[in-house]
């Protein structure tokens, strides 16, 4: 276990939250924010130590917009890493993840989200904290099962 330097334990070492913090604010420059002006980058760390970005991207019919956390998140997936660690997200200051996000990362298993506010010390949280009842299914809760008991 990992302490960070706001003293929560996370299983993330000080060099890959940096790194995540980087990546993450690296993507919100790449943000396609014409309509709200509301930048947002995020990254996830997969357990073989891969990093994966993604930055929100909206569109004129809103309703279609996908936030930089999903789109990180699906990113990952798509280069085929399931288990994931943790997720920084980097936004305005007060940037934390919407609910649906929060969702998104528990189905691959992050447990440290790293609230990356401009201008501001990174701050860990746990996604159990942010997110303390997920939604689940019993098949949900068998895969986190599996997972569990083969070490990821
Ligand atoms: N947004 C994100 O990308 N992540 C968040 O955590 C909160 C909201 C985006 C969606 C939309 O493009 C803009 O921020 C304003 O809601």
């Amino acid at each position: 276990m990992v302490r960070s330097m706001n003293g929560v334990s996370t299983g993330v070492t000080e060099l890959a939250r940096a790194r995540l913090v980087r990546a993450a604010r690296a993507a919100r420059r790449r943000a396609y924010a014409p309509y709200s002006r509301f930048a947002v980058g995020a990254a996830v760390l997969a357990t073989d130590g891969t990093i994966y970005a993604g930055c929100n991207v909206e569109n004129a019919s809103y309703g279609l917009t996908v936030c930089a956390e999903r789109v990180a998140v699906h990113a990952a997936v798509a280069a085929g890493r399931r288990r994931l660690r943790a997720l920084a997200v980097a936004g305005p200051s007060g940037i934390t993840p919407c609910g649906a996000c929060r969702q998104v990362m528990d189905e691959f298993g992050v447990e440290t989200v790293i609230l990356a506010a401009s201008g501001a010390a990174p701050e860990s949280v746990a996604l159990r904290e942010l997110l303390p009842r997920p939604f689940m299914t019993r098949a949900r809760r068998e895969r986190a099962r599996k997972a569990r008991r083969a070490g990821l």
